[in-house]
């Protein structure tokens, strides 16, 4: 028994089902010395980001980043990101160059990961035996706290099974990774859906997955931006931007997007009578009466949309339901980050 469980500070270490320990820290000062320690050793720490919680492994240390590999179920192919606390930390992952100085210096700590030449000191299966490697500066406090307690560099996924949701709470992580792994909790993440993936290895810079940081936003500093599709990355995968592939971050039940409510009770009735169907909509959708239905009425702007996609989607997961209706979401680009996830989701 390690000595972790002493610094238990919280009521919240001690649920009601049953189990005297859950494996969920709240972000104390102690704790986070604590979190740091284990990262030190080698160790796995599941924490919180603005964006979605991440399992973290010491960056330079290749045997516990294989750990991340195996607690997730991921394929070795797929690269990670590695979170650092601040630009020259990060000018020591990745070879710099002019438009990642002025990406970093606008937008980090933030919900952008640049794509960049790999430095040595990183071993090759943090990503994934590419000649790249991922880096960004979380900008939650917790995470990066935790980052410069530790003062080494951190591989950390999405601290979910792999092709599972992404967790934006610490329960969401239990659940998702089991209780074997030690997950400091800094409550929901703001912005709830990844952070955006740009690789500036090449030529032309390339949104390999959309995000946090809208396309938008990164034209405006640095001009015109590529964003790769879908069949690209399909091809891709196990290249240029494995990992990438529409089956990724889905939830148990099938997952169908609709338009009309019309549409969405036909895709309810096509069920088998008993069959519990969960729906998130923008304006409430009333199937009720069709099914045994879970109604989620989502917020109306793309920001706050985000930041409860996944919580929803892990309620009517647990909820049980066997299909979740999805409503599509307006067509306009501040929109594509969600849409993206939705039809992933789907997919
Ligand atoms: O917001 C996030 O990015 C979260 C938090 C924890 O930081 N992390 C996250 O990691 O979403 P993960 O592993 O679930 O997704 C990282 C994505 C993968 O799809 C991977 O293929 C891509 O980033 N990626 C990482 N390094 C890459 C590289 N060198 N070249 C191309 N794609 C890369
Ligand atoms: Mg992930």
């Amino acid at each position: 028994l390690s000595n972790n469980r002493f610094f238990i500070e919280s009521p919240q270490n001690f649920c009601n089902t049953g189990r005297a320990f859950m494996p969920i820290f709240p972000a104390s000062d102690e704790n986070l010395r604590h979190a740091a320690k284990r990262l030190q050793n080698g160790e796995l720490v599941a924490f919180p980001t603005e964006t979605v919680y991440g399992l973290g492994a010491h960056a330079r240390d290749e045997a516990a980043v294989a750990q991340i590999f195996a607690a997730k179920g991921r394929p070795a192919t797929n690269p990670l990101i590695v979170h650092v606390h601040n630009l020259e930390a990060a000018r020591e992952i990745g070879n710099w160059n002019e438009r990642a100085q002025r990406l970093a210096q606008r937008f980090w700590p933030g919900a952008l990961t640049l794509v960049l030449p790999k430095k040595p000191a990183i071993p090759s299966n943090v990503s994934a035996g590419l000649e790249t490697v991922g880096v960004r500066v979380p900008a939650h406090p917790v995470a990066l706290k935790l980052l410069e307690i530790a003062q080494i560099p951190v591989a950390a996924p999405s601290a979910n099974r792999s092709n599972h949701i992404s967790p934006t709470r610490a329960h969401h992580v239990e659940n998702s990774l089991g209780e074997e792994i030690w997950i400091l909790d800094g409550g929901p993440c703001e912005i709830g859906i990844e952070s955006t993936v740009l690789d500036l290895s090449g030529e032309t810079p390339t949104i390999l997955r959309l995000g946090g940081v809208s396309q938008t936003e990164i034209e405006a500093e640095i001009g015109p931006v590529r964003v790769q599709t879908h069949d690209e990355a399909a091809q891709n995968s196990g290249a240029k931007s494995p990992g990438m592939s529409r089956k990724h971050y889905a939830p148990r039940a099938k997952v169908h997007v609709f338009n009309t409510p019309i549409d969405a009770i036909f895709h309810a009735m096509a069920l088998g009578w008993g069959e519990k169907v969960g729906v998130l909509s923008l304006i409430e959708t009333e199937i009720a009466g069709v099914q045994d239905a879970v109604s989620v009425v989502m917020p109306n702007d793309a920001p706050s949309y985000a930041a409860r996609f996944y919580d929803a989607l892990h309620q009517l997961d647990d909820a049980g339901c066997a299909l979740i209706l999805i409503e599509d979401v307006p067509l306009s680009r501040e929109w594509n980050a969600v849409r993206d996830r939705i039809l992933r989701a789907a997919a």
